[in-house]
């Protein structure tokens, strides 16, 4: 065994024994094309280490939004994922998201807790699209605002929603132990591996997991996440669209996006495809920006971040830079963070490092900061 390889064992032993409290969440991100699964550990303070990861391909159809749609499908790539991953623990901490979730920064005027309490209720009961007993509401403060009141972040999501997910990951073996959104727990590895470069203060950033029903865009502002939209518009937009103007199915239309003919070139009249979609993509883009810089008078960004499978499209990243007139990067976790390379294989990295960054946001958010 290679030496640094027994270091990393013991560094991992250590790691487990100096943390108290409940041990550590299985992330489980349930995503359309794919269920993730990491599990991470606290190496040092702010310091962390992916220990295992497992990612599973979803047919096609097995949820829409945040509807399951095929349950038996799901359960079964559910349980692959969970064999796969090969932890002892039994606890997870699983995403939501969709348009039965709510995450939003609020200002509101403080006073003692249970003031604030009830102003986070009157006030999210606004911005629900379900009565508010319909759903499990959280909220933390996250600073003061200029009116001597406080910002808080909520999140929301409706209770049979949550309960769809959970039941199916407890349905397998696994305790749910917290549920948490999904943009919360990007948010979350941002944070982390970003650090001080985006969390000072006047400084402004664009977050983007660009997936594959969806786009979650987030504005990051003096280290508090002060906008936040989702987008319907994501990979399978591309893909649908490759089906029906080729006349192939989800598959073949999947390969076609990602490989082109076999020898790495895409055809051109999928890059057509492809930049229709991103017409349509970058109209919404804009017009969302063009929103908050209207209301808030914001002007300029410090930088964008993206993750998700979609940002591999080639040339979006350079296109998103030109369109946000900011430099634009990928959130790569591994920036920062180690991974065990005993239950992890290179050929993973680069499939942890765009699509893994919301189930290793999950799998973190038992570790206190
Ligand atoms: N090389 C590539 N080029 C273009 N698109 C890609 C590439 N690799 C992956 N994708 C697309 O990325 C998407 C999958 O990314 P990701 O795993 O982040 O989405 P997801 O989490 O399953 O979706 P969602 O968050 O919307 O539920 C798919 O639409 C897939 O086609
Ligand atoms: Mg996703």
């Amino acid at each position: 065994m290679d030496p640094k390889d027994i270091i990393d064992g013991i560094k991992d032993k250590i790691g487990d024994m100096f943390y108290v409290g409940p041990k550590g969440v299985i992330g489980i991100d349930i995503g359309l094309s794919a269920i993730k699964l990491a599990e991470v550990i606290q190496v040092s303070d702010g310091n962390f280490k992916i220990n295992r990861y497992a990612t599973v391909a979803l047919p096609e159809g097995t949820i829409i939004e945040d509807e399951i749609q095929k349950e038996d499908e799901i359960l079964q790539a559910l349980q692959e994922g969970i064999k796969e991953l090969n932890s002892g623990n039994k606890f997870a901490c699983i995403g939501v998201s969709g348009p039965n979730t709510l995450i939003k920064r609020l200002q509101l005027a403080g006073g003692t807790n249970e003031e604030i309490e009830d102003q986070v209720t009157w006030e999210t009961e606004q911005y629900l699209p379900f009565p508010i007993d319909e759903g499990n509401i959280s909220f933390s403060v996250v600073g003061e605002n200029q009116g001597g009141g406080v910002d808080v972040i909520i999140g929301a999501v409706k209770k049979t929603v949550l309960e769809s997910f959970r039941d199916l990951v407890e349905r397998s073996n696994l305790k749910v132990k917290i549920v948490d959104l999904n943009a919360a727990a990007t948010l979350n590895v941002f944070e982390t591996v970003m650090g001080a470069e985006v969390s000072a203060k006047g400084k402004t950033w664009i977050l983007m997991d660009l997936g594959a029903q969806k786009t979650q865009f987030m504005i990051y502002k003096s280290g508090v996440m002060v906008f936040f939209k989702e987008i319907n518009i994501g990979g399978l937009t591309i893909t649908e669209e490759i089906q029906r103007q080729m006349g192939v199915n989800y598959a073949e239309a999947e390969s076609l996006k990602i490989s082109g003919d076999g020898s790495g070139n895409i055809p051109e009249e999928i890059v057509d495809l492809i930049n229709q979609v991103l017409d349509t993509f970058f109209a919404e883009l804009k017009k969302t920006v063009d929103f908050w810089v209207n209301s808030t008078s914001e002007e300029a960004f410090d930088g964008c971040v993206l993750t998700g499978g979609s940002s591999l499209i080639p040339g979006l990243p350079e296109a998103l830079q030109e369109l946000f007139e900011t430099e634009v990067q990928i959130l790569n976790p591994f920036t920062t963070m180690s991974y065990n390379q005993n239950n992890i294989s290179e050929d993973m990295i680069n499939d942890i490092a765009f699509k893994g960054v919301c189930a290793i946001g999950l799998a973190m958010r038992s570790i206190p900061k």
